[in-house]
């Protein structure tokens, strides 16, 4: 694409967008308004980005609030803004048996020397893989994009720019036209500064050079090898600089990138390892892969992509209602044995007394399980009583008539929270911080969808409220309600809890399978409502999140993802932060594995099938979890979802122990854990 058809594109795009911002009504109408008293103003955000629905789950929430001063890991650099400079590191990493983390120090900070430190910097754009940052107090402005080897930056108004670092500059050298840099620091790292016309640093002292005054494009980039062969490479992309980036699905399991280029030559970017599987297994004909040119992550290494746009195509995944497999009759009558029995002990009282939305959403979607359940095993004399339960206990929430809890929209960052978390930030795990939208959303939409399917009468009358559910998450298109994609991260390619609370970290994840579970009960809620807009998303976003659950969540044995003492004492990761790894869960201690294999597991439902599709590393983490089932308190509930995995590779000895268990978790049932074990290839 030429740069006039390319900006032409991103210009319609943008025009189409804010069209569909005027003609849409302004407000959520399914649920009543409230005003937040947790939630902070979004004062970072420029004036004209207030009118569209904000990020809060993204990769630079620390940007947007507090004092916009925490550092950000944007691959491969931690980004830290303060009032009147940004620093720039090349963090290296910590690892022992039970954390793994960047440490960020901040070896380049960048300002200019005419200061004036009143005004903060403003997010004044951003986009699916890139924010922009403006310093008005130093005429500075980032584009800070996702993957980008080097940090752009656009001076204005004829700046004298300061570069400074913490540790020694050792010796500064420049190309005879005066539009390149080198430097070498001497804690062993070398960088490199491209400036788009000629630009004259010397250096103040051992510590900072300043420029003459100067307005154009800096680039700056750290070279990851001592040699000249990757020096050559960034040389040879310096001036072709991206400003903005959009993501777009554009067919089933296809995620396509696609930059906004400026200056001239060809695009260099880097690819994390999912993203690199993922375009070769795509048709990327105009994109030329660099796999020697590599920059060091937690993530494991970044490698050079020189290209404008990327497909990725993940591996598909079968959205079911019913197991994949079948279940063979012969066993229909123990499993309907259980099914009347877990049908029989429906509480509509306790259910309908649970106030916190995830422990409810858990519980309904327990028992619509049992619906399945029974159409599965052609046992449809319960199915009447189970709708019933469904629909009496979940409509007040729907109704907004339920008077301990319910959903609410609050307008500052656009979306809903719940009644009791509008005036406690830590009330439904956070959720009026927006952390766990798509957790405790999920459950619900499974429920919804369970009840829509047989009752389509139902369906209709609920569909708004079921549809803002789903949007509050899950909107693909900007509209004025819900911002894009709450929870999914559309570089990282997996979802983040945390909300928008300051965090060192970034945002963190702790529960993939219920991440999954998400969006599976949203491509549910499209097949229930014939919807394939829907379907097709959620059943996209299920197979990222998959991928990068095994990716970055299960841990193999043989694994160099991730360093060695971590790799031995975790067969998966317990919180996932951005730029963080820890073995611990945020309720559990790292030894209570039984804990730390059920978060990742929960709920078991036809999915669950697809995201442990590697036997072999099933089998691993079975064995690691093993030791800590000979403690004495192990909750019956967790042994469940550990046998749950047994079962995929020896169903006899999972059964026997399944049937021996005496209680069970909120979310599961004895029908259910029979149906998945009867389920089991066998
Ligand atoms: C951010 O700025 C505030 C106010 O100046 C300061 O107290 C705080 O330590 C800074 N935070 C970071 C992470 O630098
Ligand atoms: C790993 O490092 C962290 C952070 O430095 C420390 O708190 C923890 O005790 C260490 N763990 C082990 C097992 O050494
Ligand atoms: C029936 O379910 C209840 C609780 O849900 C349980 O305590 C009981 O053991 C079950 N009985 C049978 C026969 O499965
Ligand atoms: C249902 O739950 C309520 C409230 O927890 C409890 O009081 C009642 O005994 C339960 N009913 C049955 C039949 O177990």
């Amino acid at each position: 694409m030429s740069l006039v058809v390319g900006l032409l594109y991103f210009f319609l795009r943008r025009l189409a967008y804010l069209l569909s911002i005027s003609v849409t009504k302004p407000a959520e109408r399914n649920f009543p308004h409230v005003h937040s008293f947790v939630l902070p103003d979004p004062s970072h955000f420029s004036a004209n980005l207030l009118y569209s629905p904000l990020p809060t789950n993204s990769f630079f929430q620390n940007f947007a609030v507090n004092n916009g001063n925490e550092s950000e890991y944007l691959h491969p650099y931690f980004i830290k803004p303060s009032l009147s400079s940004l620093s720039l590191s090349y963090p290296s990493i910590f690892c022992n048996s039970s954390i793994t983390y960047q440490v960020f120090s901040p070896d380049l900070t960048i300002s200019t020397q005419d200061k004036n430190p009143d005004q903060h910097p403003k997010i004044s754009s951003f986009s699916d893989l890139s924010v922009t940052l403006d310093f008005p107090s130093t005429n500075l402005q980032f584009f800070l994009v996702r993957g980008s080897p080097y940090l752009t930056c656009l001076v204005k108004g004829k700046s004298e720019v300061l570069i400074s670092s913490i540790v020694t500059i050792e010796s500064m050298s420049f190309n005879s036209i005066l539009t390149k840099y080198t430097i070498k620091l001497n804690n062993k790292q070398k960088w490199l500064i491209y400036a788009s016309s000629p630009i004259k640093f010397s250096k103040n002292d051992k510590f900072s050079i300043t420029s003459d005054a100067f307005s154009g494009i800096i680039r700056i980039a750290i070279s990851p090898d001592s040699g000249s062969a990757f020096e050559s490479i960034l040389d040879q992309h310096s001036t072709a600089y991206p400003v903005f980036g959009e993501a777009t699905f554009t067919n089933l399991f296809t995620l396509e990138y696609r930059w906004e280029k400026q200056g001239f030559g060809d695009l260099l970017m880097l690819a994390h390892p999912l993203q690199l599987e993922l375009l070769s297994s795509a048709e990327n004909d105009k994109v030329v892969i660099l796999k020697d040119f590599k920059y060091n992550s937690m993530d494991g290494d970044l490698v050079g992509v020189v290209g404008d746009s990327w497909i990725l195509k993940s591996k598909p995944v079968p959205i079911t209602w019913n197991s994949i497999q079948g279940i063979d009759k012969k066993h229909f009558p123990r499993i309907i044995s259980s099914l009347d029995n877990d049908t029989k002990n429906l509480n509509l009282t306790a259910t309908m007394s649970i106030k916190s939305s995830y422990f409810f959403g858990k519980a309904i979607a327990r028992a619509a399980r049992l619906e399945l359940v029974a159409e599965e095993v052609s046992h449809p004399v319960v199915i009447p009583h189970i709708l019933k339960f469904l629909k009496t206990s979940i409509q007040p929430w729907l109704d907004s008539t339920f008077s301990g809890n319910g959903f609410l929209y609050e307008s500052k960052w656009r979306g809903l929270v719940t009644k009791l978390g509008s005036n406690d930030p830590l009330a439904d795990f956070g959720f009026g911080m927006y952390n766990d939208h798509h957790f405790h959303l999920g459950y619900f939409l499974y429920a919804i969808a369970v009840i829509a399917k047989q009752d389509p009468d139902w369906g209709a009358t609920y569909k708004p409220q079921a549809y803002s559910l789903m949007s509050d998450f899950m909107s693909q298109n900007p509209n004025f309600k819900y911002p894009v994609l709450r929870n999914f991260d559309l570089w990282k390619l997996h979802s983040w809890a945390g909300g928008i609370p300051e965090f060192p970290d970034g945002r963190n994840q702790e529960s993939t399978s219920e991440a999954v579970n998400a969006y599976y009960a949203a491509s549910l809620l499209g097949l229930a409502y014939g919807d394939s807009e829907v379907f097709e998303l959620g059943s996209s976003l299920t197979s990222f999140e998959i991928m990068s659950a095994q990716k970055w969540w299960h841990v193999e044995e043989n694994s160099e993802l991730y360093a060695k003492d971590f790799v031995k004492e975790n067969r998966v990761v317990g919180i996932l932060w951005n730029s963080k790894r820890e073995s611990r869960l945020w309720w559990a201690s790292a030894e209570l594995r039984e804990c730390r294999l059920a978060i990742q597991v929960m709920p078991v439902t036809p999915i669950t099938e697809a995201l442990f599709s590697d036997v072999g590393y099933v089998k691993e983490l079975v064995e690691w979890t093993s030791p800590a089932l000979k403690r004495k308190d192990v909750d019956e509930g967790w042994k469940g979802f550990y046998y749950a995995m047994e079962a995929i590779y020896d169903w006899e000895s999972a059964l026997g122990k399944i049937l021996d268990l005496t209680g069970f978790d909120d979310g599961n049932s004895l029908t259910n854990l029979l149906w998945w074990v009867y389920s089991r290839k066998h």
